[in-house]
């Protein structure tokens, strides 16, 4: 006998009398109803939980000050951002309207990281004149240029340097920062990044606190984490003993994966955050040294299982190729199909507690071959105007919207302990238009 489809990614998708998808109590196809498709829908209590279990953890391992600084990428949504920014977390942004967006969800300027790889002399004027708390640097001329505008300002600014561990990543290529050779970074094994620390540590203006890693994104796996925090702590014993240098501070980036298949296993975040704790606390105490703030910068693991789009069957062909169910979402939604290939389970909401009865292939309406959501996927037969759900998709969808055939960006709803509230609008056509001057 066939399986129900209940392998949902967490614990507030309920199914209820009616045979319906909820989530936090919310009935997904009146939800679809009442506001129309596409729409995102984001989970605030799942928000909330995530952040907590992933600070807690951290805590429960490190004797030190760990901060949890959200990377704004991964989904710039203000009233989500908000969300995050009240339960405590700093912000990461790596681009002046990141920067923005954090500064009007609520984020003190002071808990602000700047992150980038090509920042000209105005990004780092406006950033110090905002009061931004940290910038890291990606390289010498980055470094130079900071320093001149710093100076010109007359402030001193906190900086860390970005310095690539070159690893092997265990995630699509097109994600993995860490490895030898990508555009990001450092190298710690030529030299380049000791020559950074030592250019920086001459510096008038700028005032180095430690050093910034991140190695990529989607990472599933522990050890990782743990060979960077070892090669990050030998860099650390080097600056050391050549520079006298003692970090204040040590930024490992973000880069914790999420399972997208159903039964795919998480990432052990209680070990990891045990093993690299470990390794800096018995690292800076073979150094000698005080143990330095850790910081991290999540995007994925903070927000990829609290928001879902809800989409309609628009049209089915039965073809001799296979079924195909069209949807008004789109890969426009879903960029990270056609970047990374990746995963996303759809489930029909109103169809929850059926049995999978059929292969299909999702499409969407755009008009370019590759439009396919997703292909074989076995579930309950579908009919016109069935609601489905497409899961996981808080992290790097939306932000990386793809305007293809104009297609509006969707409206997004936030389910909160007391309502469903819109929280973005829907796009106009005025909206796609407004831009544009003709004579
Ligand atoms: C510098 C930096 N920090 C943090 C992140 C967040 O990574 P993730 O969403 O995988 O946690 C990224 C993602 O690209 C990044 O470039």
């Amino acid at each position: 006998m066939k399986k129900v489809n209940n392998n949902f990614p967490h614990e507030g998708f309920k199914i209820n009398s009616l045979g319906h998808l909820t989530l936090d109590g919310y009935d997904l196809v009146d939800l679809a109803k009442k506001y129309g498709t596409p729409i995102y829908v984001i989970s605030e209590k799942r928000l909330k939980k995530n952040y907590q279990r992933l600070i807690n953890t951290f805590k429960e391992c490190y004797p030190e000050k760990v901060v949890i600084a959200y990377a704004v990428k991964a989904n710039y949504t203000l009233a989500l951002v908000k969300v995050l920014i009240s339960e405590g977390a700093w912000a990461e942004t790596f681009s002046g309207a990141e920067l923005h967006i954090a500064l009007l969800a609520g984020a003190s300027p002071k808990n602000i990281i700047l992150t980038g790889c090509n920042r000209l002399e105005k990004d780092f004027e406006e950033a110090l004149k905002l009061g931004v708390g940290l910038i890291v640097i990606d390289s010498i001329s980055e470094l130079q240029k900071l320093e001149k505008v710093a100076g010109q300002l007359g402030v001193e600014t906190k900086i860390l340097i970005r310095v690539n561990p070159a690893l092997t990543i265990p995630t699509h290529p097109m994600i993995a920062t860490g490895v030898r050779g990508t555009k990001f970074g450092l190298d710690i094994e030529s030299g380049e990044a000791l020559k950074a620390f030592e250019k920086a540590l001459t510096m008038d203006w700028v005032r180095i606190v430690g050093v910034h890693t991140h190695i990529g994104s989607q990472i599933l796996k522990v050890e990782p984490f743990i060979e960077t925090a070892k090669r990050i702590i030998s860099f650390v014993k080097v600056l050391n003993e050549k520079f006298g240098f003692k970090p204040e501070l040590l930024d490992f980036g973000g880069g914790f994966g999420i399972p997208y298949k159903p039964g795919e296993k998480s990432l052990n975040l209680q070990l990891l955050a045990k093993k690299m704790s470990r390794v800096v606390v018995e690292g800076f105490k073979k150094l000698g040294l005080n143990l330095p703030i850790l910081l991290f910068e999540p995007g994925r693991s903070l927000v990829g299982d609290a928001e879902i789009l809800l989409a309609k069957v628009g049209n089915i062909k039965d073809s001799s190729h296979g079924k195909f169910v069209y949807l008004d979402a789109s890969t426009n939604h879903l960029a990270p199909v056609l970047i990374t290939n990746q995963y996303y389970e759809i489930v029909l909401v109103n169809k929850a507690n059926k049995k999978p009865r059929e292969k299909v292939v999702f499409v969407g309406p755009l008009c370019f071959t590759g439009d396919v959501l997703a292909v074989d996927r076995v579930v309950p037969k579908v009919d016109m105007e069935d609601i489905v759900a497409i899961l996981n998709v808080g992290a790097y969808c939306k932000s990386a919207y793809i305007m293809h055939n104009a297609y509006p960006k969707s409206a997004t709803i936030m389910l909160t302990q007391h309502e469903a509230k819109i929280v973005q609008r829907k796009e106009t056509f005025e909206d796609i238009v407004c831009r544009d001057i003709i004579t």
